[in-house]
């Protein structure tokens, strides 16, 4: 039987981690440890909370002695860490979080898991240490081609983030996380601990919370409140439906080379002004509305201070050494999320109210 400890499995892409996990694999032991910040909800898992093959446990992964001792009475076999702060906006008002829980965060459980892992006859045999990433590490792209070419791999330019471009990180949130991956590697280069990073674009999907800009202006949509264009809309990001993040962590996590890199992304780029036109145009549909009427929602504000232009994943050795590919095309993955959003309001209002946060701090205070 494995041990699997995931961290931040209550947020946005760890509970999907979590129940691909749960669901696939009833053999492994599943320990989703979670501080439960604004950004992480119970509720997001209430389907696979019963079962036999998972464990929440409450805690902070700065807790060096609280790490250590999870390792050794749950024997983990392995760690898959996603827990983080994850917000770019939030980095710039307040970098010291970002610092603590992406950088001494990571490294506190790093040196959990080594001196758990060393104490053991086996040694690291068997062991994996899988951190994930983000693409926002490789610093960012031109616009090549500003008007986009429909026809190119790269509609928006002919660069892409590879496993070897230079890590040029801008933001506070980008800057933790480039550090927390140096730190990773350095475990394997120093004491050989088997470690694996990957790097993935932008994901979106059921679940994510509404500060981020796709759950945030569907919602400012269903509500018809403004809709805050940063800068003019222009900077490209690249698109994964989350599921299919989900479903390469599970092949790289069993499959990857232990001491390597891979990047994770679809081929999908989109301007954001772009992608805020669909939104409208599905969310309007949707909801029974003309499609397009909402279009005077858009509104330009100031931009994001030190906003990344262009980001575009090339994740061509993922596909070619461990064969994944993304499921989901985006205009399917895009109608299935809006729906998603539409069909849960209530889930929305709770995140948004943090009253569920009130309840599940009692329901766990005991614990
Ligand atoms: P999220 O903000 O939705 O969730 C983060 C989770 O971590 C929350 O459940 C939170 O409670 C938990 N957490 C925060 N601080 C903690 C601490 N000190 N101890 C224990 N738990 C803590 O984030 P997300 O968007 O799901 O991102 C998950 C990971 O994936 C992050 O490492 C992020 O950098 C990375 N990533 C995200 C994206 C994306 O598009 N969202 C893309 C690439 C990589
Ligand atoms: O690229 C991967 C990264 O994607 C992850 O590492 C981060 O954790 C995740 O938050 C995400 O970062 P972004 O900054 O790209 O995501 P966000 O949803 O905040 O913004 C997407 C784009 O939309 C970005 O160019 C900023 C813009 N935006 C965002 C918000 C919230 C707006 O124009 N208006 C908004 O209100």
């Amino acid at each position: 039987m494995k041990t699997i400890i995931i961290t931040g499995g209550a947020g946005f892409i760890g509970s999907h981690v979590v129940r691909l996990f749960v669901e696939k694999y009833p053999e492994y032991k599943i320990i989703n440890v979670d501080k439960l910040t604004y950004a992480g909800n119970l509720a997001n898992l209430k389907d696979i909370e019963d079962r036999p093959n998972y464990e929440f446990v409450k805690a902070d992964i700065c807790d060096f002695d609280k790490m250590y001792e999870l390792m050794q009475t749950r024997k983990a076999d392995g760690i898959i860490h996603l827990a983080a702060e994850s917000h770019v906006d939030r980095s710039i008002k307040d970098p010291f979080t970002f610092a603590q829980t992406n950088v001494l965060g990571t490294l506190s459980l790093l040196q959990a898991a080594k001196l758990y892992w060393e104490s053991l006859p086996e040694g690291y045999e068997g062991k994996r240490f899988y951190h994930i990433s983000t693409d926002e590490v490789y610093g960012a792209l031109e616009l090549t081609k500003p008007e986009g070419d429909k026809d190119g791999r790269g509609p928006y330019g002919d660069e892409f983030f590879v496993e070897t471009t230079k890590y040029t990180p801008h933001s506070p949130y980008s800057a933790s996380k480039a550090s927390s991956d140096h730190f990773v590697r350095a475990f394997h280069d120093t004491y050989g601990m088997p470690t694996i990073v990957t790097n993935c674009s932008n994901n979106y999907g059921p679940y994510q919370f509404p500060e981020k800009l796709i759950p945030l202006f569907i919602n400012n949509i269903r509500h018809r409140k403004p809709l805050p264009v940063y800068g003019k809309g222009e900077n490209v990001r690249d698109w994964l439906y989350v599921v299919d993040h989900a479903r390469a962590i599970d092949t790289i996590f069993h499959k990857g080379r232990i001491a390597d890199t891979y990047n994770i992304g679809g081929f999908n780029e989109w301007k954001n002004i772009d992608i805020v036109r669909t939104l409208i145009r599905v969310t309007d549909r949707l909801l029974g509305r003309e499609e397009g009427a909402d279009m005077d929602l858009i509104t330009y504000v100031t931009d994001r201070a030190g906003h990344d232009l262009r980001y575009a994943i090339d994740s061509t050795k993922l596909k070619r050494e461990l064969g994944w590919e993304p499921s989901l095309q985006f205009e399917e993955g895009i109608e299935k999320t809006v729906r998603w959003y539409l069909d849960n309001q209530d889930w929305l209002d709770n995140v948004t109210s943090g009253d569920y946060q009130q309840y599940y701090e009692k329901m766990y205070a005991n614990r």
